[in-house]
């Protein structure tokens, strides 16, 4: 087992990374208060691994709080059945809220781990890639809002995170592709040399080798900690981990929730944040391609929905929560392992990325 630390002062906590973690109950006791503890999960999850989850738990009192599957079901009545299920089950302040799934059961269980009695005790056992590199990792939680995408929530850290890497077995394929948009992310944003690492082990992700997989968890994860150590409510670097999250939230929202995956879109979207960086001569033709072709290699989406206009794309982006004071803000790459967040480009650079026609400069690439 890997540990690492996020370190925020009384708020830090560990993140555990290792195979068979889900069975290990003295592990999560040492983070749990009280008696009490509610598993939130959902219809996939649950009968996959909360019986193991439960069994590892037998010392507590448990609640079972099984939700609907799917980020079409990331908003407030998903988030009501959650308060029920705790109501009913008369938990109190000493309860502890175990988050079991993806992103969507991890953001949604925080959120009401924030709001419950005003704050009761919270662990993430993420069961997705993406879940297990990002979401889990930094205390934003919450819930979409149709016009909007992750638009009302709070920072609410947990107290642990868990990651039993052996549960990415059951993942399907394209999830796992979609967790490695997030992963790709932190080699783009801040890690060049984990970018080369990607390039020569994305087979082997793919595939779902454990060495592998484990090395890419704890970089990414590292990676995460180091970013929301220094900056946890987002007044400046964190914002950096949206690098092509503006143009994906965009797509997530104009095709509906859950039409695409949120690793999707943000694949195609990091590609639209790659072209817009070349455009304003930040990188080299040569450097966007090459995280086109991992982000392609990676079994990603890389050209935006053939239907979104430039229109629906900056309707969509100006309810983005890094506007500022009406100033729309891109993460955007100065180099391949350097990311910047900018208000500070031309108007005619975004004009131009949203019309390029990339399913032309996809082609272009060839197919290695
Ligand atoms: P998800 O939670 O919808 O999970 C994807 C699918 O995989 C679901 O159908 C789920 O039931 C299933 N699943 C989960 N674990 C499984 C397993 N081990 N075996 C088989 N199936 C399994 O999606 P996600 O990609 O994990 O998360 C996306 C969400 O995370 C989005 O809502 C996004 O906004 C959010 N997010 C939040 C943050 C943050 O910092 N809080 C960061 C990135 C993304
Ligand atoms: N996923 C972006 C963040 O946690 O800030």
């Amino acid at each position: 087992m890997q540990t690492l630390q996020v370190d925020l002062g009384t708020r830090s906590y560990p993140i555990y990374i290792g195979r068979g973690l889900l069975d290990d109950g003295a592990l999560l006791a040492r983070h749990i208060v009280g008696r009490q503890v509610a598993i939130v999960s959902n219809e996939t999850v649950a009968p996959l691994y909360l019986q193991r989850l439960s069994a590892a738990l037998a010392d507590f009192k448990q609640t079972h709080i099984v939700l609907p599957d799917g980020e079409a079901h990331k908003n407030w009545e998903t988030l009501q059945l959650i308060f029920d299920g705790l109501l009913q089950a008369r938990h109190d302040r000493r309860t502890t809220v175990i988050a079991l799934g993806g992103g969507v059961i991890g953001d949604m269980a925080g959120f009401a781990a924030a709001c419950y009695q005003r704050g009761v005790n919270f662990i993430q056992v993420p069961t997705t890639l993406l879940s297990q590199v990002d979401s889990s990792v930094g205390g934003k939680t919450g819930i979409n809002h149709p016009l909007g995408k992750n638009m009302i929530g709070a920072f609410y850290q947990p107290q642990a995170v868990l990651i039993d890497t052996a549960s990415l077995a059951t993942l399907p394929a394209r999830e796992l592709s979609a967790g490695l948009a997030e992963v790709i992310k932190y080699g783009l944003i801040c890690d060049e040399p984990f970018l080369g690492w990607l390039e020569t082990n994305i087979d082997a992700l793919r595939q779902l080798d454990d060495a592998a997989l484990s090395e890419a968890i704890e970089r990414s994860c590292a990676a995460k900690a180091r970013v929301v150590g220094a900056d946890e409510r987002e007044s400046g670097i964190r914002a950096t981990l949206n690098l092509g999250h503006t143009f994906g939230h965009a797509i997530e929202t104009h095709m509906g929730y859950g039409v695409w995956l949120h690793g999707e879109a943000v694949g195609a979207g990091t590609v639209m944040a790659l072209e817009m960086s070349r455009r304003l001569g930040w990188i080299a033709e040569a450097e966007r391609d090459r995280g086109i072709r991992l982000l392609r290699r990676a079994g990603l989406p890389v050209v935006p929905p053939q239907e979104m206009t430039p229109e629906h794309f900056l309707e969509h982006m100006a309810v983005d929560k890094k506007v500022l004071d009406g100033q729309l803000r891109l993460v955007l790459l100065q180099r391949l392992g350097e990311a910047v967040v900018t208000a500070d480009y031309p108007r005619e650079a975004l004009q131009a990325t949203l019309t390029t026609d990339y399913a032309g400069l996809v082609d272009s690439l060839g197919d290695a």
